[in-house]
């Protein structure tokens, strides 16, 4: 054939971008990685692909239970990258086989990233049992030498769906400098007798969304430290562990604000605190603005509602001055349930900031062993609908 016909021309051409397009799908099990196997050589390369790839392109995880060591997903990519996970991973039982990462899975720097999690895959089991033995956080007042279960840094306009996070050998997930991150459809378990398990720490980012997760912990289930902008979380059952906390702030100079958190449709159980609010004594200069708790169900919490401004864990801080973190604009509405000791609510401010624009709407919480009470230090809340208990009706304990 001397010519080629356009018609023809252009069906040779759509063919090719079919095969084209039809590549940018990458099995990690075409690529060295192998059910019952080891994945992390197979999802280091799908990753350099992909990442590299013009065009978007997929990373599928096929169904079966693989070992994962540390690993690193890192842009800038030049096209939007999606992994379907229909498999499950393990880290190394061993702290020592992952070499002083600071983070098992760590996925940072990209923007249009889409994490999707199948019905029965996405579990990433940390095998923290030998980790936690190790955890001297107690001892040194800072937690730093066990990773993390997942990091999430620099992530913009991404989403991960489904994913299931056990066992981690310190935080379950850290969410830094992100802008547009959704977690949805979370699932975060560890016992609750273990060390520093937090569920989702999020710091320093906008425009985060943790939207229905299943979160039980020996830690926080959710904590925002400083710079934590804009942070909408709904529709989370928490428990065990600690509740859902704001800080500790203050700790160090030049933290960023806090501001705009919305914590709705919640059911927290079994906890030590429900939502809790704390920065830390003798603290630097900080703010903390537009946080408002709404819908939230306890059972058997110790503390459903704490804004504790005098935080000092394991006695560390070294001075008993009172915090300079100011914190304004807070609301509590409809908080309902049981409560696991009578100081069901305990808003005990700084006199060296004293809170600013503290609203209690339609408070119901009972314990079991007798009336409830609240008490206040240097806050004057506004209140409206149900106050059970009486909102400040029980003294404050002293403190600086
Ligand atoms: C936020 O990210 C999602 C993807 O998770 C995207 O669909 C949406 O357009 C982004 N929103 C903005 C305002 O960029
Ligand atoms: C309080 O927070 C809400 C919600 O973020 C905001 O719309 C409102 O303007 C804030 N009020 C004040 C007085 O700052």
């Amino acid at each position: 054939m001397k010519t080629l016909n356009l018609p023809c021309f252009l069906s040779l051409f759509y063919l090719f971008v079919c095969v084209v397009r039809s590549q940018n799908v990458l099995d990690i099990t075409t690529l060295g990685a192998k059910p019952n196997g080891d994945a992390t050589q197979g999802l280091v390369a799908a990753w350099k692909q992909a990442c590299a790839a013009a065009a978007p392109t997929k990373i599928l995880v096929p169904a079966g239970d693989y070992m994962l060591n540390a690993i690193k997903f890192t842009g800038p990519c030049k096209s939007p990258v999606t992994i379907e996970i229909a498999g499950n991973f393990k880290a190394p039982a061993d702290p020592a086989q992952m070499k002083g990462e600071d983070t098992w899975v760590k996925i940072e720097n990209i923007q249009g990233l889409t994490v999707n999690c199948l019905p029965t895959g996405g579990t990433f089991d940390g095998q923290g049992q030998m980790a936690w033995k190790q955890n001297n956080c107690a001892k040194t007042g800072t937690c730093d030498n066990l990773p993390y279960n997942f990091r999430f840094n620099s992530l913009t306009n991404s989403k991960i769906s489904g994913i299931k996070s056990l066992n981690s050998k310190l935080y379950h997930m850290g969410v830094l400098s992100c802008k547009n991150f959704t977690l949805f459809d979370t699932t975060i378990e560890a016992p609750k007798d273990s060390l520093n398990t937090d569920g989702i720490h999020i710091g320093r980012s906008a425009g985060i969304f943790v939207t229905k997760a299943k979160i039980g912990t020996g830690d926080d289930c959710i904590s925002m430290g400083d710079g934590a902008v804009d942070v909408h979380i709904e529709d989370v059952t928490c428990g065990p562990g600690h509740g859902i906390s704001i800080g500790s702030l203050g700790r160090y100079d030049k933290e960023a604000p806090v501001t705009g958190v919305t914590v709705k449709k919640c059911t927290i159980s079994d906890t030590e605190n429900g939502i809790r609010i704390k920065s830390w004594l003798n603290s630097f200069v900080a703010t903390a603005s537009d946080l408002h708790f709404e819908d939230i169900t306890v059972k058997n919490v110790l503390t459903p509602i704490l804004i504790d401004q005098e935080y000092c864990p394991y006695n560390h801080c070294k001075a008993k001055t009172p915090s300079k973190v100011k914190l304004s604009n807070i609301s509590f509405k409809n908080i309902r349930g049981t409560a696991g000791s009578k100081e069901a609510v305990k808003i005990l401010c700084s006199s060296g900031a004293p809170c600013d624009k503290v609203e209690l709407a339609d408070i119901d919480l009972t314990f079991s062993g007798g009336p409830v009470v609240s008490m206040c230090k240097n806050v004057k809340p506004i209140t409206s609908g149900k106050q059970n208990p009486v909102a400040c009706g029980a003294p404050a304990p002293a403190g600086p």
